[in-house]
């Protein structure tokens, strides 16, 4: 998968290895250096949007933005950004503050009118949701004919599908809160069946497949290098091998 399209001055998105080596390196500081791992994941993220949709002049909403990461390096790219979050206390994680354009409201009702945004993205967020598919939808009411919706997120049967619980998740996501609690004293951040729910790639797809205003594009592993991103179209595989998945799609104009 390497970009052309919308490469501008900033480095064009190229699915490498090098480059899956680099942000798995950066997820490993997580914990302990977030700045680095969330500036690295922003600057990727938004180059790999840029691949799908041009970010210089587009009005991008953000669903699920958290601590604001990604404005800099959406703007970085001529993206007019607009955040939304459902909790104030995330905005502030990592002592961050909430930028100009960030809105308090939940990605299942979003305050704006149908097609405001040219891009309507969401990172890492739907296996927070209850009812993920309702926020998709509203990610794509929320976009304008021709605009893109992208929403990726990380899959429930992948390695890091119970987060912080991971990998005991496979055995049961209460089971695995349980043992968290047991060996670090506290239950995780994220807890299961009330912040993060089993979500997987064949769900998403067939949630893309079903909308009548919007055409799917593309289903590609996030993080994969490229000659790895067939994994992303095998049922059954790509829930364990992707680690998180991309759903591209446009949204159609009245007539198509
Ligand atoms: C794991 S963080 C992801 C933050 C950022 N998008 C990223 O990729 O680093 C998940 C975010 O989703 C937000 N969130 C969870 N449920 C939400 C909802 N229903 N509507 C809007 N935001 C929500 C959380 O508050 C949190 O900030």
């Amino acid at each position: 998968m390497s970009a052309t399209v919308g490469a501008g001055r900033q480095q064009a998105f190229r699915a490498t290895f090098a480059r899956s080596a680099r942000l798995f390196r950066a997820f490993l500081a997580e914990q302990t250096d977030p700045d680095l791992f969330y500036g690295q994941l922003a600057e990727d993220s938004a180059a790999q949007v840029d691949h799908w949709h041009p970010l210089s002049g587009a009005l991008m909403l953000d669903v699920g933005g958290g601590p604001g990461y990604f404005a800099r390096a959406f703007e970085a790219r001529g993206a007019t950004y607009v955040s939304v979050d459902a909790d104030a206390g995330e905005m502030r994680l990592h002592g961050r503050e909430p930028g100009p354009r960030t809105v308090l409201a939940s990605g299942a009702a979003l305050p704006f009118a149908d097609g405001s945004f040219d891009v309507a993205y969401s990172s890492n967020v739907l296996e927070h949701v209850a009812d993920p598919w309702r926020m998709a939808d509203e990610m794509v009411r929320v976009t304008r004919p021709g605009g893109t919706i992208i929403c990726s997120y990380t899959l429930w049967w992948g390695p890091w599908g119970g987060h912080e619980t991971s990998p005991w998740h496979v055995l049961g996501g209460h089971r695995a809160a349980r043992r968290y609690e047991r060996h670090h004293g506290h239950p995780p951040k994220n807890v299961f069946g009330e912040s993060l729910f089993p979500i997987t790639a064949e769900a998403g797809v067939r949630w893309a497949r079903s909308q009548r205003s919007a055409r799917l594009e593309a289903v590609v592993p996030r993080y994969l290098p490229r000659p790895l991103a067939w994994t992303a179209r095998v049922p059954l595989l790509r829930e364990a091998a992707c680690w998180n998945v991309v759903l591209v799609l446009q949204r159609r104009s009245a007539e198509s």
